[in-house]
């Protein structure tokens, strides 16, 4: 809620802006000319952004972040490898090295930029990239989206569950759920390494992911803690593939894989700290929070327990555009979820029964965020 100062401020900034003497004026002041050339550049950036992330996606897609994640190679290296006229390859090189994805190491040598170092590192960041590709195409007419009650998306049969797909006869298959599961685990190392940096699993004795995929994130925390017990729910198809994935790594003795529908079936019992990753903001409101309340009876069954939330949340620090603009346009398009701040999440958590609501801090917000909620026994 603004105040009248604020509200008498913001009239002024507004009149401001929209005088043209005043704008000419602020421009070449040494001290408003510094601003307006700062908010020209982020306006500029907003109107760019998509060729920005199409510089990004070619670059990741012809395999030229890849090759020089160890060498820096010359133009016509590149020509062979992309299959590109020189021309274009230097017009992608130039693009490149403006957005600090690439840069110039001695002449005609091409190496990665900071940014591009970083992507280069990280295959989660990549198959993001890659999987952007799709999205965009959703994203092509965005009014039509906003207005579309039921957009038919590619995302929508891409993530099968959001459109309630469990339900049709014969439920979900491998194929319906493989290339999202390869996703979610390819991305996975992102999320499991600021929940491990931010949280101690060590007083836990056993917990239980729910819609844990391919067992990921479970698979990092195993690793971190020797000593505890690890269970995986998720939909048959998606738990039949982790079972087997698991067993290929040797952590089927330490993990244990079950399949089911979680807003229908029996979650598995036993647990003293249940997770949900990337998992809530999926669904809308009315589904999450009957999600919420299975997860506070099946807690308050075996005495009380802890829920850890590891999401994209809204009105994250340093990053409020990560929620409302990015995941607030990707789940409309996916079919429904939406990214929500740890206070509406604070909220739904206390309806469910939960009492004690802790947000944790994370190192990078605007990969996950974090909180724990607790629930004491049975109160019948
Ligand atoms: C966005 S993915 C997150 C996967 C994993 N937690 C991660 O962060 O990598 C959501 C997961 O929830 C599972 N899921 C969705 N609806 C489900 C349902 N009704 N019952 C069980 N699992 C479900 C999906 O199969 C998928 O693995």
């Amino acid at each position: 809620m603004s105040s009248s100062t604020d509200s008498g401020w913001i009239d002024l900034r507004d009149r401001l802006i929209g005088n043209e003497s005043f704008q000419r004026w602020a421009s070449r002041s040494p001290l408003f000319g510094w601003i307006v050339r700062r908010q020209s550049r982020r306006l500029f950036d907003l109107v760019a952004g998509f060729s920005y992330t199409q510089v990004l996606y070619a670059l990741v897609k012809l395999g030229v972040v890849d090759s020089l994640r160890s060498h820096s190679r010359s133009i016509p290296q590149l020509v062979a490898l992309t299959g590109l006229t020189e021309e274009r390859m230097r017009l992608l090189a130039k693009a490149g090295i403006s957005l600090e994805l690439l840069e110039w190491r001695s002449r005609d040598q091409l190496g990665l930029g900071l940014l591009g170092k970083v992507l280069a590192e990280s295959e989660a960041i990549q198959s993001m990239v890659l999987h952007h590709a799709d999205v965009y195409l959703d994203l092509a007419d965005p009014v039509a989206l906003l207005r579309d009650p039921n957009p038919q998306t590619r995302l929508r049969r891409y993530w099968a569950y959001a459109s309630n797909g469990q339900h049709r006869e014969g439920g979900l298959g491998i194929d319906d759920v493989g290339d999202y599961s390869e996703l979610m685990a390819a991305s996975q190392p992102l999320v499991a390494q600021q929940v491990l940096d931010a949280y101690d699993f060590s007083g836990h004795r056993h917990l239980l992911d729910i819609g844990g995929g391919l067992g990921r994130f479970a698979q990092a925390v195993a690793q971190a803690h020797p000593g505890l017990q690890l269970s995986v729910f998720d939909l048959p198809a998606v738990a039949l593939a982790a079972e087997e994935r698991l067993r290929g790594l040797g952590l089927s003795n330490r993990i244990a894989c079950k399949g089911g529908d979680f807003f229908a079936d029996r979650l598995p019992m036993g647990a003293d700290i249940v997770s949900l990753v990337r998992v809530l903001y999926d669904h809308p409101d009315d589904r999450a929070q009957a999600l919420l309340h299975r997860v506070a009876d099946l807690l308050r069954q075996k005495g009380g327990g802890r829920l850890l939330i590891a999401e994209p949340m809204a009105q994250a620090d340093g990053a409020p555009a990560m929620g409302d603009a990015y995941f607030g346009l990707y789940l409309l398009a996916m079919g429904g979820g939406r990214a929500r701040a740890p206070a509406e999440l604070g909220a739904m958590l206390m309806e469910a029964g939960f009492d004690t609501i802790r947000v944790i801090k994370t190192a990078i917000p605007v990969q996950t965020g974090l909180l724990v909620a607790d629930i004491s026994s049975d109160r019948s």
